[in-house]
């Protein structure tokens, strides 16, 4: 992915980041998904009551993709204001590696520092449909 690419989908998840419903962690995270097709959905935390029920911001980016018949993601930018860029956590790994094992996570932190992976090589090994096939009786 190209540069300005990169850049557009940090400027998404930065701008909805703003909307995070945080008033238990106040930790407010956005999160922004590319499509193959350059189409871009955006997601932000949101939390409840019931704690347990809190979605993050690259599920509900994702969810949003998907509503929108957008399957093949190409890309993540996850934007924090920690010093050190927050990494998505196990369970939005698994739901990223869903739609796009090869995608590009893009982790950014306060005053717009970087730091960048490869999705496969932050869960190198997911649970898969392949696996629910040859499990079934
Ligand atoms: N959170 C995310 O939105 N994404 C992550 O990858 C990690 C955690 C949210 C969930 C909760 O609202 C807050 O951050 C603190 O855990």
């Amino acid at each position: 992915m190209d540069r300005a690419a990169v850049d557009a989908l940090v400027t998404a998840a930065t701008a909805v980041r703003a909307n995070a419903y945080a008033p238990a962690s106040r930790f407010q995270v956005g999160a922004a998904v590319r499509a193959v097709d350059g189409r871009v959905f955006v997601g932000c935390n949101v939390e409840n009551a019931s704690y347990g029920l809190t979605v993050c911001a690259e599920r509900n980016a994702v969810a949003a993709a998907v509503a929108a018949g957008a399957r093949d993601l190409v890309a993540v930018a996850v934007v924090t204001d920690l010093d050190e860029p927050a990494r998505p956590c196990g369970a939005c790994r698994q739901v990223l590696a869903e739609f796009g094992l090869g995608m590009q996570v893009v982790m950014v932190g306060r005053g717009g520092v970087r730091r960048q992976a490869m999705l496969r090589d932050l869960l190198p090994d997911p649970f898969t449909f392949g696996d629910v096939e040859r499990g079934r009786q």
